[in-house]
């Protein structure tokens, strides 16, 4: 197959900002066929934008299409595994935005899913494809250059940054706050330049101390503090299967100078500080013949991680190629995410289960 129709659920925010621009700029591959959304005039105000010639508020109607082959779902995180369990039942591929779901035990049927099905789950984590990420990604893990890493520290932190709009702040709608909006983006670029070992472990604690004042300043939009159900800090420490451990925080609001997203990683040869919004994105601390080296590339790839995102999921459909961001990876992540929120409730270290069957 050398053209593949797409259908989109949801067409708020993301759909709108990203997907959608970069789908249409894949017309050689890509025939965007129908849209989704519940709320009507969202699906059509996208449709007219995108000239997508047919409008759906139900996604279970669009998906009787034949000429569909792929969806992209982003819709609220509590919508995630019913649209994408529904489309991949009906033997369409999934690109599903991030996190895969709102907590493991959703992660879990999705991925089986993917796996009765044999359709590509694919989870919409670009940070991956950014240039430092590409460039560590080969640095690290696919020529060893930092030895072996044992030891992680990943940033998300947002000084004042409580989305003012969609439904961020609902806990029983997204499943939490920052920890599974953002921290999720850098834990897992974090794993990824790990290896992606398997969690056993994590402890942690979440706080809630601004996002319930209305007294607070909003950066990203003034939100409904009554109506504020997740954390606005989470911390938790991940214990793997090979012995490594990541520290892991992540804000929508705290009391620091400056927003930060970034990993340190720690390898028995040397270190990486992966800052990727910063002008000194990749940073490496090494010894050799025992003298000390701080080395920083003069040249990194640059890359769109949003439409590179969306031009691999494209061609792993028409070429038959594995989910380049596995359905797997995403269930890791909300297992860990959902053991940092209970270990937080008890106060203990919570096993993680990664099994699937
Ligand atoms: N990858 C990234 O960096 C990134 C960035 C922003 C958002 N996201 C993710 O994208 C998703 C959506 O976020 P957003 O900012 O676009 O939210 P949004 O609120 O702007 O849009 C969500 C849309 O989904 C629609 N919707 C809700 N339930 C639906 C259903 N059952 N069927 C069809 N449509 C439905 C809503 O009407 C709305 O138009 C979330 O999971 C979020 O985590 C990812």
């Amino acid at each position: 197959m050398s053209k593949i129709g797409v259908g989109f659920i949801g067409a708020g925010g993301i759909a709108q900002g990203q997907h959608m621009p970069n789908y249409a700029k894949l017309s050689d591959r890509v025939e965007m066929v129908a849209v989704a959304d519940i709320n009507e005039s969202s699906a059509r105000a996208a449709a007219e934008r995108f000239h997508i010639p047919h409008v759906y508020t139900d996604y279970r109607e669009m998906l009787q299409r034949d000429d569909i082959h792929a969806v992209v779902v982003s819709t609220p995180n509590f919508a995630h595994r019913d649209a994408a369990i529904a489309a991949l039942e009906a033997g369409k591929h999934v690109h599903c935005e991030k996190p895969l779901a709102r907590n493991a035990r959703e992660a879990r049927e999705m991925t089986q899913a993917a796996r009765r099905t044999g359709k590509l789950l694919h989870v919409s984590l670009q940070w991956r494809f950014s240039g430092p990420a590409q460039f560590l990604h080969k640095y690290i893990v696919e020529e060893g250059n930092i030895g072996e890493v044992y030891y992680a520290r990943a940033h998300a932190l947002r000084r004042r940054g409580i989305p003012g709009w969609g439904v961020f702040i609902d806990k029983e709608k997204q499943g939490g706050g920052p920890l599974i909006d953002i921290g999720v983006h850098i834990l897992d670029t974090t794993l990824w330049l790990m290896g992606y070992p398997k969690p056993v472990a994590a402890f942690g604690a979440t706080y809630v101390k601004f996002g319930n004042r209305p007294d607070v300043v909003g950066l990203m939009g003034q939100w409904d503090h009554t109506k504020f159900t997740v954390e606005d800090f989470a911390v938790g420490l991940i214990r793997f299967e090979n012995g490594a451990t990541v520290t892991l925080e992540s804000s929508f609001c705290a009391n620091i100078e400056r927003d930060e997203f970034n990993t340190l990683l720690l390898g028995d040869k040397g270190g990486v500080f992966a800052d990727p919004l910063s002008e000194r994105p990749v940073r490496i601390a090494t010894e050799q013949n025992r003298t000390l080296y701080n080395i920083e590339p003069a040249h990194l790839p640059s890359a769109n991680s949003y439409q590179a995102n969306v031009e691999a999921f494209v061609d792993a459909v028409i070429h038959n190629k594995p989910a380049p961001i596995p359905a797997e990876h995403g269930f890791y992540l909300n297992a860990i995410m959902d053991a940092i929120y209970e270990s937080s409730e008890t106060g203990r270290e919570v096993v993680i289960d990664v099994s699937l069957d």
